[in-house]
């Protein structure tokens, strides 16, 4: 596990978009599997800018989603699949062909996580996988108490991410369970970046670089990942202790 600390959001999400470029122009068919949420909104619109600029071709990429919300339609501007497709794939011309993305409102939520298992074996597995990390510790919806040998399940969502959710929608929604990734995706990725922002995620980023790894802590399991990047500004590092993950 690498940590890199930026002095603020802006440096952390240019570093971050450098990466995914690069990625890109070495292996023009690599295989990302992206979060949503507050965390990467920076970070996203970087790798976009950074694109254009450099007139990177990405028509041979292929995009998964991490985790989707049950129960909520895909033109809702808070689910995952309209956050994607309005901050990546329409800026850059993604063709649908490229994308592979869960249906939250699919009736059959089983064979949506047997067909993502199914594409991500044909797709040769995951190169880039990009997480944020939740108040309670989760990654994509991989919850306190998991177990590291799921892959692609329906969780059922703990009161605080139930709660925290909210922010993501313009009126109050029901949120009880999510489509996600499991934790031998997230292990099987060949690159793994941690990203977190801001004061409020200080104490659980400490907790889950810092102190032991556990199922009731699910980010933590990264420190067992041989190519785990996690990229954090000054103010969510702040609760570090060890001052030799002051790399950068
Ligand atoms: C959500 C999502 C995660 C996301 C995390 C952090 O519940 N399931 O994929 O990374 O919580 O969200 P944010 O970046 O908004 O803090």
């Amino acid at each position: 596990m690498t940590i890199r600390i930026f002095e603020d959001d802006a440096a952390l999400a240019a570093d971050v978009a450098q990466e995914m470029v690069k990625l890109v122009q070495e292996k023009p068919d690599a295989v990302f599997c992206l979060a949503t949420g507050e965390s990467p909104m920076r970070t996203y619109a970087a790798m976009v800018q950074l694109a254009k600029e450099k007139d990177v071709d990405f028509s041979s990429v292929n995009f998964i989603g991490l985790d989707e919300w049950v129960g909520i339609p895909r033109s809702n501007p808070g689910s995952c699949y309209h956050f994607l497709h309005e901050r990546i794939f329409q800026p850059l011309g993604i063709q649908e062909s490229q994308i592979y993305l869960f249906d939250g409102m699919a009736a059959d939520l089983q064979s949506q996580c047997t067909r993502m298992n199914d594409h991500i074996a044909q797709l040769g597995g995951i190169d880039w996988m990009l997480v944020g990390i939740g108040m309670n510790g989760h990654i994509g919806f991989n919850e306190p108490g998991i177990s590291w040998d799921k892959r692609v399940h329906v969780a059922d969502l703990a009161p605080i991410t139930q709660t925290v959710g909210q922010k993501y929608f313009q009126s109050e929604m029901v949120l009880k369970q999510g489509l996600t990734m499991g934790v031998q995706h997230i292990l099987e990725a060949r690159t793994v970046a941690l990203l977190a922002n801001g004061v409020r995620k200080a104490a659980i980023i400490q907790s889950v670089l810092e102190g032991e790894v556990s199922n009731l802590l699910p980010a933590s399991v990264l420190q067992q990942h041989a190519n785990a990047l996690v990229f954090l500004d000054r103010e969510a590092a702040s609760g570090l202790k060890n001052s030799c993950f002051f790399t950068t």
